[in-house]
């Protein structure tokens, strides 16, 4: 069975299997850790294995391997990138840091490696509010996602947000009649969702969180029923944890074509020949991308 051949690689090989909540299940089971990009990235400093082996997107195995640069990580698929983290241009930063004098760029963990270098500190959705709150900056540009931008703006309204006009297309493109339509059918379910999600479908909402904010929120609420506006990938986990509530998902099922390349063969396989590595940016780029991951696990704790 592929399961077990891939139990007896990892074992082989001294490797770890990180795999984020978006993944198919049967690839989730066979992770030693999952989780959502925060807790994925703070792992990633504590591991002692030789090999990672991350079951993401690319931006989540570059973010691995600048903070593990000794260590070999792989990736199922190095084609499944995620198009948001390519969504603002040099002159957008340049313009800003023109502009004003106290101005922090904060960059979405869900970026390049570049566009990771031109910024003072990185946040993932998870602790975005917290670490903006903590910036000693009035002024923060804030990329790649304008959605996100806004609901930590929402919650730091001390700050003078400049957005920037990324988004992730499963999100953004999430159609509010359809949750309108599944609180209509189930009155009584709470309507969880993530800060991606457009300004429609944030105003509908009872909570708004990190897929494991989600998935803490319904293990901790007393009700029963949970509309749920992220990638179904969470299901896995929401069951794991509430195995008696129900939870909806928008009729146009969100799923995220990048994070469902990664299959069960695709892991074995990466496994068998550790051909598909995520190598390190260009020094330059390196050192100054890197500092920004660190700042987050610094300013987050
Ligand atoms: P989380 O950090 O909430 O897991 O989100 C990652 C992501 O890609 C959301 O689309
Ligand atoms: Fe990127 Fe959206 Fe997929 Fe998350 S769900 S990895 S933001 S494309």
């Amino acid at each position: 069975m592929i399961q077990e051949e891939i139990l007896r690689l990892k074992k082989e090989k001294d490797a770890v299997i990180l795999a984020h909540y978006y993944v198919a299940p049967e690839v989730q089971e066979m992770a030693d850790y999952i989780g959502d990009s925060f807790f994925l990235s703070k792992k990633a400093v504590e591991l002692k294995e030789k090999i990672i082996v991350f079951c993401g997107v690319e931006f989540m195995g570059e973010s691995a391997k600048m903070l593990n640069p000794d260590k070999k990580v792989l990736m199922p698929d190095l084609t499944a990138d995620c198009p948001m983290a390519h969504m603002v241009t040099k002159e957008t930063v340049d313009e800003a840091r023109a502009k004003y004098d106290d101005l922090a760029v904060v960059c979405y963990v869900n970026s390049t490696a570049e566009i990771k270098s031109w910024s003072d500190v990185c946040v993932t959705s998870a602790n975005a509010v917290k670490i903006v709150k903590k910036l000693p900056q009035k002024n923060i540009l804030f990329i790649p996602d304008k959605n996100l931008a806004h609901f930590v703006a929402a919650n730091a309204p001390e700050k003078n947000f400049i957005y920037n006009d990324g988004y992730c297309p499963r999100h953004e493109f999430m159609d509010a009649k359809e949750i309108a339509e599944l609180k209509a059918e189930h009155p009584d379910a709470e309507v969880l969702v993530h800060p991606e999600c457009n300004a429609d479908i944030i105003k509908q909402a009872d909570y708004v969180g990190s897929t494991s904010g989600i998935i803490n929120y319904a293990a901790e609420s007393k009700n029963k029923k949970f509309i749920i506006g992220t990638v179904k990938g969470v299901i896995y986990e929401l069951l794991d944890r509430r195995p008696d509530a129900e939870f909806y998902f928008p009729k146009t099922e969100p799923i995220c074509v990048n994070m469902a390349k990664i299959t069960l063969e695709k892991l074995r396989d990466v496994l068998l020949s550790e051909d598909k590595e995520v190598m390190l940016p260009p020094e330059d780029i390196n050192e100054k991308a890197k500092l920004t991951l660190e700042r987050m696990l610094e300013y987050a704790k």
